[in-house]
């Protein structure tokens, strides 16, 4: 099961299994990368001193990329790393892996579009809470040839969908959202704007666009970011949401972050929030993350999108693709 604890494997092992699974056909230039520096015993080396978590591609290439070092070509970025290793180490260790995709609203949005509305989302592990926003993005849905428009703004994600998937004719009414996080970022900061610019993909140019008209979006009215940790300071949030709301707990791409173990207490917290208060729970993780979305055939470099730990779509990781697995509600 893919996770980013790096637990088991060594240094040239997950930069390699990076290359083949996640980098192959989608960043060409981060693929030679990361398969450089497995070829590398001096870097990976170097990457041994730093603590297993520490030691993800992602994090690396996005340190190389926020001190301006080249990531054009093996042999430039190898040598920056090895000639500039204390500042890439510190960045390193002082930063995490925030990428965050609002065009993954596009996916979760069908789903909450099926719930009581008005809805309340917390969404732990938020970064930057460029996710707690899907009311204000609009979409382009394409199935079968067909256009299916939704909203009206100046931020718009294109998803390709397949199945039976009940498209919504109306955006969530949204009436309280708040993100929990180790490290919140905040949009108004150019460091965190940097930072998470940096954790782009060179070639997924549509991307950075894609970040900067959404957080300018989200600059104009800043959610509700509190530091905490998801197996700890999730129910106290929680308590913060209307009461005649529907209260949605959503995640996507933050528990390959945690071992197994604290998956299953995170699991654990849920089950506990859930028997409190009527709590929809919805995740987009890769398969197999979250107990009970380990979908055979398993399918390499997607996400399965759950409710409630019952799988309901195959998704693209940055919301281009929707493919919906079961009968609509
Ligand atoms: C890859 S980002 C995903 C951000 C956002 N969910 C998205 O889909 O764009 C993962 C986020 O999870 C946060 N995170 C990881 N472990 C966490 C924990 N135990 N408690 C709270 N947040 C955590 C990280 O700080 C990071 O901001």
């Amino acid at each position: 099961m893919a996770d980013w604890t790096g637990a088991g494997r060594t240094t040239a092992e997950i930069y390699l299994t990076m290359a083949e699974r996640e980098l192959h056909k989608v960043s060409p230039s981060y693929e030679a990368l990361c398969r450089a520096v497995a070829d590398s015993a001096q870097v990976c080396a170097l990457l041994d001193q730093l603590p297993t978590p520490k030691r993800q591609p992602n994090l690396l290439l996005g340190a190389v990329r926020f001190l301006d070092g080249p990531v054009d070509t093996p042999a430039r970025f190898l040598d920056f790393v090895r000639s500039q290793w204390g500042t890439v180490a510190d960045v390193m260790l002082t930063h995490r892996t925030q990428t965050n995709e609002p065009g993954r609203c596009a996916t979760l949005l069908p789903l909450l579009a099926t719930l009581d509305q008005p809805v309340a989302l917390l969404e732990v592990g938020a970064s930057a809470g460029l996710c707690l926003y899907p009311d204000r993005y609009a979409y382009r849905y394409t199935t079968n040839g067909q256009e299916h428009l939704l909203g009206d703004s100046s931020v718009s994600f294109a998803c390709a969908v397949t199945g039976p998937v009940p498209l919504p004719n109306r955006l969530p009414e949204v009436v309280w959202r708040a993100g929990l996080d180790l490290n919140p970022l905040y949009v108004d900061r150019d460091e965190d704007r940097r930072w998470l610019a940096s954790l782009i993909w060179p070639e997924q140019t549509d991307r950075v666009a894609r970040l900067n008209h959404a957080a300018d979006l989200v600059a104009a009215d800043p959610p509700r970011l509190v530091v905490g940790d998801l197996l700890t300071d999730l129910p106290a949030l929680a308590d913060e949401a209307p009461i005649e709301a529907t209260l949605v707990v959503f995640h996507s791409a933050v528990l390959a972050y945690l071992d197994q173990d604290q998956r299953n207490r995170f699991t654990d917290v849920m089950h506990e929030l859930q028997a409190k208060r009527d709590v929809h729970w919805i995740s987009n993780e890769a398969p197999g993350i979250v107990e009970g979305t380990d979908i055979e055939p398993t399918p390499l470099g997607r996400f399965v999108v759950a409710r409630n730990q019952v799988p309901v779509a195959v998704t693209a990781p940055h919301g281009q693709t929707l493919d919906w697995l079961i009968q609509s509600h």
